[in-house]
């Protein structure tokens, strides 16, 4: 039994590149092929063992807790019409034992203070940090059962990472550090969004964490950087001068759903791999003849 039970999921951003569809819509709920990127997110979550997840919404996210809600009008018509694999579809959103929980952000303050938000969810327990909207696919066991794995054998904070090509790396945490093994390093720089001539490595921090409860503390006395948001990695720097903080650069695919282009190839790729449309879905490529 892995020690990380919670998962907590950020979600109370503005989503502001994909206006006007988030207007009144959570960005995280915007689908690839038939399914919300929350729920690509939530059964990652689920498949790592976790039991509790908790979103951190902000306004127009209520459609996130209707997601994550019993539909018995929805589930009554289908038994009613005899659809039951659509209504297994349904119930399968939410598996049984697992506990949801939803917390308001009132202002959007940044993903440090939006995890924050979490603490008294979360106890003095180590938890996972989701952010739906970059979706990663893995062939084998998904990126946060991996670090759920790694975290069970280390016992430190451990952050998901990635290689970029370093001229993107001011879109990214970077860090840096030396390495324990293939995968696995041992954090000593962290820089938030540097020029590339600046960035320590070509290892970007993506959106799956592992933290200790101690990020908490760190996370209230962390000062309000850039916009007046607090953000996640001047906590996981404060954090790295207390307890080890590894990076962990995990097996799969990584989708930038918060960009229109990540969100248009990852909505490709999964049509290819969905059963009910791939062979039309193929098709239509073929005859595009780009
Ligand atoms: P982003 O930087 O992607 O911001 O936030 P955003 O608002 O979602 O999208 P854009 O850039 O305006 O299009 C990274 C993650 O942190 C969460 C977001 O929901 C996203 O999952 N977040 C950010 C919060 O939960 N609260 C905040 O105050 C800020």
């Amino acid at each position: 039994m892995s020690l990380v039970k919670t998962a907590v999921f950020p979600v109370a951003g503005l989503g502001t590149r994909f206006l006007p569809a988030t207007k009144s819509v959570a960005k995280e709920m915007l689908s690839i092929v038939d399914k919300p990127l929350i729920q690509y997110g939530a059964e990652e979550a689920i498949e790592a063992g976790i039991n509790k997840l908790v979103f951190i919404v902000g306004r127009t996210k209520n459609s996130i807790i209707d997601h994550f809600d019993k539909a018995y009008e929805l589930e009554t018509e289908l038994e009613i019409r005899g659809k039951h694999g659509l209504l297994q579809i349904v119930k399968d959103v939410i598996p049984d034992g697992i506990a949801c929980v939803f917390i308001r952000q009132s202002e959007a303050l940044g993903l440090g203070h939006a995890v924050l938000c979490a603490e008294a969810a979360v106890g003095h327990e180590p938890f996972a940090v989701i952010l739906p909207d970059d979706l990663i696919r893995n062939h084998g066991d998904g990126c946060v059962k991996q670090m759920v794995g790694v975290f069970d054998r280390y016992h430190a904070s451990i952050i998901g990472t990635q290689t970029v090509a370093i001229e993107h790396s001011d879109k990214y945490g970077m860090v840096a550090g030396p390495r324990l093994d293939e995968r696995i390093a041992r954090v000593e720089e962290i820089v938030e969004k540097p020029a590339p001539a600046d960035a320590p490595s070509d290892q970007a921090i993506v959106g799956r964490y592992v933290l200790t409860p101690a990020i908490f503390d760190l996370l209230r006395t962390t000062e309000h950087g850039a916009g007046g948001e607090i953000q996640l990695t001047d906590g996981i720097a404060a954090l790295r001068q207390h307890e080890q903080v590894l990076s962990y650069s995990f097996e799969g695919r990584r989708y930038d759903c918060g960009s229109k282009v990540g969100y248009l190839r990852a909505t490709v790729d999964l049509a290819l791999e969905h059963d009910e449309v791939a062979e039309d879905f193929r098709d239509y490529l073929k005859q595009l003849k780009l």
